[in-house]
């Protein structure tokens, strides 16, 4: 049994990053079983969710959409927000129920939750039926610890910097659009986030393999990479190789895949050469996701962000005046600890100032182990309820004014998948990453079509197909 250790997660050192190759041979021994997967969280879990699955197979377990149909559950976590964890463990309380009736039910837990010290002692503590914890630098070791599962509960969770894995294997959700792994971890440590401690150190994978992954991915008939980081403006500083994010970022483009995107950028580390590279490639798609947080420069040095209020608008100023038609999105935080009322008509008077075309809006939830939770939060739970909805309001209306911009223009679309309501509509995303339906039939899947918008709601768009010009 290893335990998370916040403090030992948190430590930094010079430490070689070692390049592991993932082991793929195990035995078949669970054919005829059923696993159901539930990921929470970012993108980032949704991608380590595509690896868990493909070790799941190759151990012979089929996929069930439904739990009761189980006989392995994984839950991959994710601890940003304690409304995160609730969700987890009002969640084990049906696969608790479900045990009693399938005492051979296999039940794990993984990703952001299982590195934190105070949630894995609960699970030892109050949910003994439990049977594996495994943690975000062992996801190849999930085969293992199913292979080996003895009467006692199995909690393998290492407190580490973190190495970088080469010959990972996935299960893509799509065919048309993949998420591509370019670096793990953050050393941000801004003072309200867990990530540091739950994903380790800033650990940018070599060139080479990104490239080889796109390149793979672009000949199988992939249509759009996401490349992943936490941070990915840091790529390759750590490396000491003499290349970066700008660098990566016109390799990427020079396969010629079709579309290429990016999250998460950190304003601190957006150079204006990126921003060149950004606006020179017609494959890179101009859609900037850019955290702003807060818009008070005293908030954001609590924060521990780096920047200042008039360093991110200059930085936004200079993105749109760069990349024509750039759509930027944001994550804002309302509540935090000494947030005054002034200091909140600074966020919203960032927001008047950029109409950011969409923004991710949170109370601030203070995280065990950082030093945020230290600082006594004077905030009323009223006061940042009221924030977030005044927030939201006005967020809302800037979205509905962007895609409003849009009603009567032609636009590239990527059409990905049917529409789960209507049979008759097929959905996808422009190149800024906005939400279409389109009534159109399933033959216009994986392609990128051009599409005349028709209405615009706060958060999708309706349009229709053109052929040269002509709604058909
Ligand atoms: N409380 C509220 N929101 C948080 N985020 C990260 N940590 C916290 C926290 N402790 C938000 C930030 C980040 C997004 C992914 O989640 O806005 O950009
Ligand atoms: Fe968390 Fe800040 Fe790192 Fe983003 S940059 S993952 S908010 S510590």
């Amino acid at each position: 049994m290893n335990l998370p250790d916040l403090k030992e997660a948190k430590k930094r050192t010079d430490k070689e990053v070692l390049e592991k190759k993932v082991e793929y041979n195990f035995p078949k021994i669970f054919l005829n079983k059923k696993y159901f997967l539930r990921t929470y969280g970012c993108q980032m879990n949704v991608h380590d969710s595509e690896e868990i699955r493909k070790y799941l197979e190759i151990l012979g377990f089929t996929e069930t959409v439904v739990l009761e149909e189980s006989d392995l559950v994984v839950l991959n976590t994710c601890a940003i927000r304690e409304n995160a964890h609730d969700k987890v463990f009002g969640y084990l309380g049906r696969c608790k129920h479900l045990k009693r009736e399938k005492p051979n039910l296999l039940i794990a837990i993984g990703g952001c939750m299982s590195q934190e010290e105070s949630v894995v002692e609960e699970i030892k503590n109050k949910h003994p039926y439990v049977d594996i914890v495994f943690g975000t630098h062992n996801i190849s070791e999930l085969p293992k610890l199913l292979l080996e599962k003895k009467e006692k509960q199995n909690i393998e969770v290492y407190s580490i910097e973190g190495d970088v894995y080469e010959g990972i294997k996935y299960s893509r959700d799509s065919k048309i659009t993949a998420w591509v792994n370019i670096m793990y971890g953050c050393d941000k440590f801004c003072t309200y986030c867990i990530v540091p401690y739950t994903r380790g150190k800033e650990r940018s994978r070599k060139l080479e393999s990104i490239i080889a992954e796109v390149e793979e991915l672009k000949q199988n008939g992939y249509k759009e990479v996401t490349l992943l980081g936490q941070n990915v403006n840091a790529y390759g500083s750590d490396l000491h190789k003499g290349y970066d994010f700008k660098d990566l970022l016109e390799k990427v483009a020079l396969t010629g895949i079709e579309r290429v995107r990016f999250v998460t950028s950190h304003p601190w580390n957006f150079t204006s050469e990126m921003i060149d590279v950004i606006a020179k490639y017609d494959n890179i798609m101009p859609y900037i996701h850019l955290p702003l947080q807060s818009g008070s420069d005293g908030i954001l040095k609590l924060m521990g962000r780096r920047y200042t209020k008039k360093e991110y608008i200059s930085l936004f100023r200079s993105i749109k005046e760069k990349i024509p038609n750039v759509s930027i999105t944001t994550d804002i935080i309302v509540g935090f600890p000494n947030e005054t009322e002034e200091d909140f008509l600074e966020t919203l008077n960032v927001v008047d100032i950029c109409k950011f075309d969409s923004a991710f809006t949170f109370i601030y939830s203070p995280r065990v182990g950082t030093p945020a939770s230290l600082i006594k939060d004077n905030v009323t739970m009223e006061e940042k309820e009221e924030r977030l909805q005044r927030l939201n309001k006005l967020v809302n209306a800037y979205s509905l004014e962007a895609n409003q911009r849009l009603v009567g223009n032609v636009v590239p679309v990527l059409i990905l998948g049917e529409n789960e309501k209507d049979k008759t509509c097929v959905y996808g995303y422009t190149d800024t990453m906005k939400l279409v339906n389109i009534e159109g039939g399933k033959d216009l899947i994986g392609n990128i079509v051009p599409i005349k918008i028709k209405e615009a709601k706060s958060f999708s768009l309706d349009g229709e197909i053109v052929k040269e010009g002509v709604p058909i």
